[in-house]
């Protein structure tokens, strides 16, 4: 079946400019390949300050963040920020349709302002396919302490990256796609960057180093769930563990629980879950694939463990259930809609979320955006919306047959991304962009610091500190925090 299409829209939402006052983080990043097999398969994967995935973004509402990547890859690198406002401009955004991508050797500085905005995102490359590679990592931004969340403060915090995984490198990928050919089933699901516990000694090879998540009894944590993978929908669940669904890309939800969520590519979910088992065992954390061959199943399940202090040995027998419907997407739709947001809750400004009454919008203009599988245009395979391919410039959920309506404000003036999150039909043309013209003032000005490239790359100045790009070195250790995402309805779209 062809893979279910997730839009993300990209739209920032104000253009006030930023309030001196607001505090900076500055972040100072080198990516790089680094080794790691995390099936078992030597590869070189794209990580952050040697770490895969990437270090946490954990900043709080209105903060400035001032990141200085450094492209230590063999080629051009963009970093874009899932569903953040791109507070300021589109020159931050990170895709190449607006910003020229950082050559091999050089940095370039991203200066934003995560505005009115709280909730669980991610980071991750934008350059072809270079998620497929890894390089992304979590975005957390945290209520204003003048803002209550709506629930208890959890006792901790955990992020989970979840995701189909290939044991080809990205460049692989791109050579396959480029030839026409489509991937095929992944060689697995990772969880933070790491394969499946040895659940089932038929199915998991000895030697795979699987996450481990330390826990207290009758703590409650937030766990923050991501779908980082290529375009595998997966579906999350802890055995014997209720998952109290609280936000999702940055709206609170009406609190309800899940024995599971699928969680298709590119969305965030925050779950509270509470410690309240015996600790007979560890328990399983699973993310395995939903819509696929039942052949390929057990390979494409992801398996971390969940470790109470107190626990009283390994985890072991069968893996929790899955949704007993592997083909059918109604129920993962009515899942999907019955997540409501909580219209009560204070957002990221004390005013309830359900403050604005989207009944009363007029709406001016009407788009239809229609998805069909990849085919051959020009005799090469390609991707369309409403029949057009994107091809990226040298100068700057809908399930299959099913559509889905979307309401944009278009109040932030520039040229935004509208895109499947699918990472392999993204790069095969599942793109356009939005031009949103301010008709009162067309200006528009360049950050001093841009990039110039294709037409206008002689504008550029050459950069004096190249770094050399070196071989992989193996990754960091880092397991301390743990981060998860989840899955939303059959098609999303971060409004940013
Ligand atoms: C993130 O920042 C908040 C607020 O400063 C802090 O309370 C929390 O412990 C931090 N979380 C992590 C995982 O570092
Ligand atoms: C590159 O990094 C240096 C510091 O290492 C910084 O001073 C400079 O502004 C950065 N260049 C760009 C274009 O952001
Ligand atoms: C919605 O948020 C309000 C305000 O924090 C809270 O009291 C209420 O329990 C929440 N309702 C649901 C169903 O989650
Ligand atoms: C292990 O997996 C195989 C293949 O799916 C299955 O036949 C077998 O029953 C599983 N073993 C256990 C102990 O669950
Ligand atoms: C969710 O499940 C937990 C038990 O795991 C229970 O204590 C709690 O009351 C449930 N919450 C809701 C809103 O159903
Ligand atoms: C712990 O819970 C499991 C599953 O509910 C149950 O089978 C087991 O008997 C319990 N063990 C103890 C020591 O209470
Ligand atoms: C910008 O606005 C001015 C005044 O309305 C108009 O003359 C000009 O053609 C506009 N420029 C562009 C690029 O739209």
């Amino acid at each position: 079946m062809p893979p279910q299409l997730l839009l993300l829209l990209l739209l920032a939402a104000s253009l006030a400019p930023a309030r001196a006052g607001d505090p900076y983080a500055y972040y100072d990043w080198e990516v790089s390949y680094v080794s790691a097999q995390p099936l078992g398969v030597k590869q070189k994967v794209i990580g952050i300050n040697g770490q895969f995935p990437g270090p946490a973004l954990n900043v709080t509402t209105n903060w400035n963040l001032v990141v200085n990547v450094r492209n230590a890859l063999d080629e051009p690198l963009l970093l874009t920020w899932n569903g953040v406002q791109q507070r300021k401009t589109a020159w931050q955004d990170g895709v190449l349709g607006t910003n020229c991508a950082i050559p091999a050797g050089w940095n370039w500085t991203y200066t934003f302002q995560v505005k009115d905005q709280v909730g669980s995102f991610f980071y991750f490359p934008s350059t072809p396919l270079h998620r497929a590679a890894g390089g992304y990592g979590g975005i957390t931004i945290n209520n204003r302490e003048v803002i209550p969340i709506p629930f208890g403060f959890p006792d901790g915090d955990i992020t989970l990256f979840i995701g189909d995984w290939y044991n080809r490198d990205h460049k692989e990928l791109r050579k396959a796609l480029d030839g026409g050919t489509l991937l095929g089933a992944p060689d697995g699901v990772l969880i933070n960057g790491l394969g499946p516990y040895q659940y089932n000694e038929s199915v998991v090879p000895p030697g795979i180093v699987y996450e481990r998540i330390n826990v207290e009894p009758g703590k409650t944590y937030r766990f923050r769930v991501h779908n980082v993978g290529v375009s595998t929908s997966l579906n999350f669940r802890i055995q014997n563990h209720n998952l109290l669904l609280v936000e999702t890309e940055g709206s609170y939800t009406s609190q309800q629980n899940y024995t599971n969520l699928d969680i298709h590519v590119g969305q965030s979910y925050s779950f509270l879950v509470t410690m309240d088992q015996n600790a007979s065992t560890d328990y399983y954390v699973v993310a395995s694939a939903r819509f696929v061959d039942a052949a390929v199943v057990d390979k494409l399940t992801g398996v971390a463990i969940l470790h109470y202090s107190n626990s009283q040995g390994p985890a072991s027998g069968p893996l929790p259930d899955p949704p007993n419907d592997q083909y059918d997407t109604a129920f993962s739709i009515n899942q999907a809609r019955s997540i409501r947001w909580n219209v009560t809750a204070s957002g990221a400004r004390p005013n309830p979320q359900g403050s604005f009454h989207y009944g009363d919008i007029t709406v001016t203009d009407v788009y239809l955006l229609q998805s069909r599988p990849p085919e051959l245009i020009d005799g090469k395979l390609r991707s369309t919306l409403n029949e057009i391919s994107y091809v990226a410039p040298s100068t700057p959920l809908v399930f299959p047959g099913a559509w889905t309506a979307i309401l944009v404000f278009l109040d932030n003036a520039g040229i935004w991304n509208l895109r499947v999150q699918n990472l392999d039909t993204w790069y095969l043309g599942q793109e356009v962009y939005i031009n949103v013209v301010n008709p009162e003032d067309n200006s528009s000005t360049l950050p001093d610091n841009a990039m110039f490239c294709g037409a206008l790359s002689s504008l550029q100045k050459e950069q004096s500190h190249r770094f050399i790009y070196s071989e992989a070195s193996p990754v960091a250790q880092w397991r301390n925090t743990v981060s998860l995402l989840f899955l939303l309805s059959s098609f999303t779209i971060w409004l940013q």
